[in-house]
């Protein structure tokens, strides 16, 4: 927003206010106004909003999410016993497994029955590597499959979190995908297969709902043409076996917002002929990351902060125009948006070991980042169903960094952290006013919003989140919930002098929330946001 249609707002938003009686504010024009609008509800805000992934790659699962039983490193059935510990205080409603890319590589049967036989293969981040990443274990290119479906169900059980499964289609057939429903889903007794699974620890069946049909089918998931790839996907999910649970089943989607292949997808599902109604087709998957893989995750320029916020920030854009495609074809929009991965990307050189392929630190720019993204996605609750930040880990925009014993949450988990108020919440409409934020990247002049954020309310508690992008200048603000008798109110935030700033093995708490002073004037609450910064506000209602 410009200065004068900026000053104009809040002008108007001034009077506004003092007609709701809080006299004071007339008087002062504040740097940035917000308008929650309790009476125009978006909808309830999915609580897998706030998911997460978890690959077979680089640092993810060895070195991260799985020590083994016999290690020295604390752990829960072989489980990193810290990281489960931070992750259950964070609510992960849902966690994605066991790719990516490396979902259409994967032998889920190699991945059962005794650790002991379970065979070794090549991982498919093998073609992606190079032979200083190959640790003494050789983990992160042999894949000694160690951990497999019963390992991840415990892992999702010991932390909450329901099970998100990516399926193989391009390299088994799709008998092997009923198979892994059916090994994970049939009732005790019912199947050799829960047979098997009650032999690996189980008797009762996973009841897994999210099946993934391929990943990145346009890409890695095998090159296919949109037409192609809708062949195998009616051809996947034909007459699974549901073992009476609602499957919830995600295509492929698109490269970013490429329009073309959700058109062509939908197209051959939706017309014609050869029109495929499956109930059970409730996701179609979206990776968006903001990819500068020549950007280093520590050292960069104003103009690069901004870039990266903007390339995220374009989420907003990929909903709108998939969503609208989408509803060309599926007109009562039975299918959700999942956005399986997304986050800041960059350029190798920063992972805390060798062997963490893709592994980069994080910083106060990625926690805004993230943070823009989950406002993003509850602003449209109607339209996202499900979102798991890419990846947990060891790997892009991380919330956990590990190495051996060593363990760091990254400012990535103080976001999560900061915004499970929201999950399950009904979203309200929410203005942002506040000038934009000029600045200059590749020579250019470009622009970003200085302010936005979501809202929400649960019971009598309203939370309102905003991201002040601008690197400089602390925003005094006005947040008006109209309509509402607010009792008292606290704010968080996170926020550094140093955008660089990250967490360390040594320094764990450069950025961590600290308590922000909110005053409540009527319907009206003031407080200043610091320069690149996160907030939370907690309303309790009267
Ligand atoms: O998250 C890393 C990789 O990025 C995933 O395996 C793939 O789906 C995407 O291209």
């Amino acid at each position: 927003m410009e200065r004068r249609q900026f000053l104009t707002r809040s002008a108007m938003a001034g009077a506004v206010l003092a007609v709701g009686g809080s006299k004071r504010l007339m008087s002062q024009t504040p740097d940035a106004f917000v308008e929650i609008l309790p009476e125009e509800q978006l909808g309830t805000i999915a609580p897998e909003i706030y998911g997460h992934f978890t690959e077979h790659i680089g640092g993810v699962i060895y070195d991260g999410v799985w020590v083994g039983e016999k290690s020295k490193i604390r752990n829960y059935g072989g489980l990193r016993a810290e990281m489960v510990d931070a992750l259950k205080k964070i609510h992960p409603a849902i966690m994605r497994w066991p790719g990516g890319c490396e979902a259409d590589s994967y032998n889920w049967r190699d991945g059962i029955g005794p650790r002991a036989n379970r065979p070794v293969h090549t991982n498919f981040w093998e073609v992606d590597r190079d032979a200083k990443r190959l640790n003494e274990k050789g983990k992160q290119i042999f894949e000694t499959n160690e951990f497999g479906t019963n390992e991840f169900m415990n892992f999702c059980k010991m932390t909450g979190a329901e099970p998100y499964i990516a399926a193989n289609v391009r390299s088994l057939p799709a008998l092997e995908f009923d198979n892994w429903v059916e090994y994970c889903n049939s009732p005790q007794g019912s199947t050799t297969l829960a047979r098997m699974r009650e032999a690996d620890g189980s008797r009762d069946p996973y009841k897994v709902r999210y099946w993934g049909v391929g990943n990145e089918s346009w890409g890695c998931g095998g090159f296919f043409r949109p037409e192609d790839y809708a062949s195998e996907f009616r051809r996947f999910a034909t007459w699974i076996p549901q073992f009476g649970l609602d499957l919830e089943l995600v295509a492929s989607g698109p490269n970013g917002n490429d329009i073309d292949w959700t058109h062509r997808f939908f197209e051959q599902i939706y017309t014609g002929d050869h029109a495929y109604h499956n109930a059970q087709f409730t996701g179609w998957s979206v990776h968006h990351y903001a990819s500068t893989r020549r950007v280093d995750a520590l050292q960069f320029e104003p103009g690069e902060y901004y870039d990266i916020l903007s390339q995220c920030a374009f989420i907003d854009t990929i909903i709108a125009d998939q969503w609208s495609v989408m509803g060309q074809y599926d007109k009562q929009h039975h299918v959700k948006l999942v956005v399986d991965e997304y986050g800041p990307w960059y350029r190798e050189g920063t992972e805390v070991d060798i062997t963490h392929l893709f592994g980069q630190q994080v910083t106060l720019r990625d926690a805004l980042a993230t943070a823009l993204s989950l406002d993003a996605f509850n602003r449209n609750p109607d339209k996202v169903g499900v979102a798991t930040n890419a990846q947990l880990v060891n790997n892009i925009n991380a919330l956990f960094l590990t190495h051996e014993e060593k363990f760091v949450k990254t400012p990535n988990y103080y976001i999560f952290d900061m915004y499970q108020n929201h999950q399950g919440a009904q979203a309200m409409r929410a203005e942002f006013s506040a000038p934009s934020v000029h600045y200059s990247y590749k020579e250019k002049q470009q622009r970003l919003w200085g302010l936005n954020g979501s809202a929400s309310r649960k019971g009598n508690v309203v939370t309102v989140t905003m991201v002040n992008s601008d690197l400089a200048a602390p925003k005094q603000t006005h947040v008006a919930l109209r309509g509402l008798n607010l009792k008292s109110a606290t704010a968080v935030t996170l926020t550094n002098p140093d955008v660089h700033s990250h967490n360390t093995w040594d320094q764990p708490n450069t950025v961590t929330p600290v308590a922000l002073k909110v005053d409540i004037s009527g319907p009206v609450l003031n407080l200043t946001l610091p320069a690149a910064s996160v907030t939370k506000i907690e309303v309790t209602l009267g």
